[in-house]
């Protein structure tokens, strides 16, 4: 099937959610995608943090492979032997006891959405109202089903969808008086992404995830952290508050987690978990012998990996700094490890970068409107660093000249490579 026939059925047939760039994938190997006319991309986006372990990956293949000629579904109504080992592992590496498996972050951010108001419930049985609000973040995001837009700090992905889910008060990020401002005994949780990822690569301070943990630990409230898309290796740690020394109640995560098969998380204290009993909460798909088998794979892997993504990332670092002290658009870098921001002066210039990468076969994206994200896959080499920095540097000389309509080679290239595919 050609990209145009795909196209053309995907307007007739599909609910226009997507914006998708024109072009079409059909293979991966490493950190390298193809698509059908046999173009060869740099992928520094990996699926936006999903395929951290890169493409086809051989260990993950080969367990995809067995399993799925052994069980691929069985009901959660049954024992299976995956969700025990995986929980064991992750537990291991998060300081938390127990998990939940589901199938997607927005799922697991629901699931820890009704924690948070059945663990206050639970203590309220005296006869007190429970505490029922929850505070999370301005410019968050949490995800597209209701709980997790209740929850997330951003009116484009609320609005079209008010009333949400009531009780949920926003806080202006990182500003710790708001925090202390808005935070009484009536909060059963403070809820927030240890790096905002939609919202434009935005670390949360020391002082603020100091803070909301000492105000929900006077109070028997809950610290509940997002790491969908910062957690699992992502900063060179397991996870992103590792960096911090805050150790939270409930933590989410999904996107890496079975190496490209839907599969979420919810982790969480035997404190918390106590207050649930069979049958208040559930699912069909989530935590299935394949997802699970693979997922087990992905933090085998993973645990020889962490090193190498402190480092490379260490490095990206340095390189986009210096591309920020050579580039007056450059505004600030921002992020840990691998999850990196560059947040530029305009959002026609991030459009137009990203662009010109793309035209240049490396994949990044915008996010926040003017800030370029990089969440490429932990194998990635300095080379791979190198040669993005190029591209960029290339970019961005091109904007700031644009006005003389002087472009450089970089854009030249990416300039003829598009008017020879819109000629195929
Ligand atoms: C921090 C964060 N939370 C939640 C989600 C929602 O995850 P999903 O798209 O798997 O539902 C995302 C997705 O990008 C995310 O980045």
């Amino acid at each position: 099937m050609s990209l145009a026939s795909v196209i053309r059925s995907e307007e007739k047939l599909l609910l226009p959610t997507y914006d998708r760039h024109k072009i079409l994938f059909e293979r991966g190997r490493g950190v390298y995608l193809w698509d059908s006319r046999g173009n060869r991309y740099l992928d520094f986006l990996s699926g936006i943090g999903v395929n951290a372990l890169g493409h086809a990956h051989p260990a993950i293949q080969k367990t995809l492979n067995r399993q799925a000629g052994r069980l691929i579904h069985v009901s959660n109504l049954f024992f299976h032997e995956f969700q025990a080992e995986l929980a064991k592992g992750l537990t291991r590496i998060s300081g938390l006891d127990r998990a939940f498996f589901c199938n997607s972050g927005t799922e697991a951010w629901e699931g820890a959405l009704k924690l948070a108001r059945v663990y206050a419930r639970t203590k309220s049985s005296n006869g007190h109202k429970p505490n029922w609000r929850i505070l999370a973040l301005d410019n968050s995001f949490h995800g597209r089903t209701f709980g997790s837009l209740a929850t997330t700090g951003q009116a484009k992905y609320r609005d079209p969808f008010v009333p949400l889910l009531p009780g949920v008060g926003f806080v202006r990020f990182n500003d710790v008086e708001d925090l202390k401002h808005q935070f009484d005994t009536g909060v059963c949780a403070i809820c927030l992404e240890t790096i905002q990822g939609e919202g434009g690569i935005r670390p949360i301070s020391p002082e603020f995830l100091q803070l909301a943990r000492k105000l929900t630990e006077g109070s028997d409230a809950l610290l509940i952290l997002d790491e969908i898309q910062s957690g699992l290796g992502r900063t060179g740690r397991y996870f992103a508050y590792q960096h911090y020394g805050v150790q939270p109640d409930i933590v989410t995560i999904a996107k890496p987690l079975a190496g490209g098969l839907p599969l979420g998380a919810i982790l969480m204290s035997n404190r918390v978990a106590g207050s649930m009993h069979p049958g208040m909460h559930g699912t069909t798909f989530g935590g299935g012998p394949l997802a699970c088998a693979v997922a087990i794979e992905f933090l085998r892997v993973l645990d020889k990996l962490l090193d190498q993504v402190s480092e490379i990332g260490r490095y990206f670092h340095d390189q986009l700094q210096q591309l920020k002290a050579r580039h007056a658009s450059i505004r600030e870098v921002r992020g840990m490890g691998l999850m990196l921001g560059v947040e530029l002066d305009s959002a026609d210039t991030a459009k137009a970068v990203v662009s010109i990468l793309m035209q240049n076969n490396i994949l990044i994206n915008r996010t926040h409107e003017t800030v370029l994200r990089f969440l490429p896959p932990y194998i990635i080499r300095e080379k791979h660093v190198d040669e993005v920095i190029k591209a960029l540097d290339s970019a961005f000389s091109f904007s700031a000249v644009k006005g003389q309509r002087v472009a450089s080679p970089a854009v030249r290239l990416a300039h003829k490579t598009k008017r020879r595919s819109q000629n195929e």
